[in-house]
């Protein structure tokens, strides 16, 4: 038996966030872990005390890396997101500290597309609506006109907005469902991608004319803040559906309830808000859309494979190896 005192040297990691109680374990073997399983969000202060005490971070999006963050942090070396969007990174400040960025793509596409499919689904067919109308005692009778009408998935025109490996997923679903796939990028896709979807490229406002259900997988930047606004909205037809599971500040929400008030489309379905946890009022006021907390990636397996991966991700960079989903590569020197 080594009774020798473990004088083992651990280097210090942040673990902004809980995570699940085996992967904290297993990282407390090689780390000296300042961990945070009451899951409290940290203050923009304590998050920069926090980073200049440590060669590494485990954040998610709610943990914004920026200069402020990282003015004390002299010791950093990596900061994984527990995430694939990296919105809440910037990443110039991150490059220029000589930090490297990394998020977690791949691991969270099918459940996320999933998801995407199953919001669309209930937003089309008025499914929390209606469970809201049995509950509230509205329901006396079978009715051919005065139940919950919805729209129509299987053979309408579905409208993608970012066609990444999400909104290509969501694509390929969406064949299953005999849907016509139309979709707007910032690059088209490659000729086999394109065929491999059945998508056929469009300019931005013939989608919005042309679609009868709009979904938007675009990643947040400046470029794209209010990509769906009052101009946009107006674009739509009256019977469409719009669906966010992008992020927050991509939809212009005061206009998007604004529209739903007014019947300017039939309904939207929504898994990200501008200022979340916060979610405008005006949206929460109305019936016909259906409100999700940004759960999009939460399965118990996915949250599970994106919380290893953030944590490969940090290992290869602490033992100077190139992160397997590096975003700066000017960062990563060997
Ligand atoms: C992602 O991975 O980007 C999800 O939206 C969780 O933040």
């Amino acid at each position: 038996m080594n009774t020798q005192p473990n004088t083992q040297y651990k280097p210090k990691i942040l673990l902004a966030r809980a995570i699940f109680p085996q992967a904290l374990a297993k990282l407390e073997e090689t780390f000296e872990v300042r961990s945070n399983q009451a899951d409290r969000v940290l203050s923009p202060e304590e998050l920069q005390k926090e980073l200049s005490e440590v060669v590494g971070a485990l954040v998610t999006g709610s943990e914004c890396i920026d200069a402020k963050a990282l003015a004390h942090a002299k010791d950093l070396k990596v900061v994984a997101n527990i995430s694939v969007g990296y919105n809440n990174f910037d990443v110039p400040a991150m490059t220029a500290a000589g930090v490297m960025a990394t998020n977690t793509p791949d691991v969270l596409t099918d459940t996320t597309a999933d998801f995407g499919f199953a919001l669309l689904m209930a937003t089309a067919r008025r499914i929390t609506e209606s469970e809201h109308w049995v509950r509230n005692g509205h329901w006396d009778k079978w009715s051919i006109v005065n139940n919950p009408l919805g729209m129509d998935l299987h053979h309408s025109t579905i409208g993608i907005i970012g066609m990444g490996r999400i909104g290509q997923g969501i694509a390929k679903r969406a064949l299953g469902f005999g849907m016509k796939v139309i979709y707007h990028n910032r690059s088209r896709l490659s000729e086999a991608d394109e065929k491999a979807c059945h998508a056929q490229y469009v300019s931005k406002e013939e989608l919005l004319r042309s679609a009868d259900h709009v979904i938007l997988v675009l990643p947040y930047t400046a470029e794209n803040h209010h990509t769906i606004g009052v101009k946009e909205i107006a674009l739509m037809k009256p019977t469409a559906t719009l669906v966010n599971i992008a992020r927050g500040g991509i939809v212009d929400d005061l206009a998007l309830a604004q529209a739903l008030k007014e019947n300017k489309i039939f309904a939207a379905g929504l898994d990200v808000f501008e200022g979340e946890p916060v979610v405008n009022p005006e949206l929460l006021k109305l019936s016909n859309v259906v409100i999700a907390p940004h759960i999009a990636s939460a399965t118990e397996k996915t949250r599970r494979a994106m919380v290893d991966l953030a944590v490969e991700n940090l290992r290869a960079a602490l033992a100077g190896k190139k992160p397997p989903s590096l975003i700066n590569a000017e960062a990563f020197k060997t």
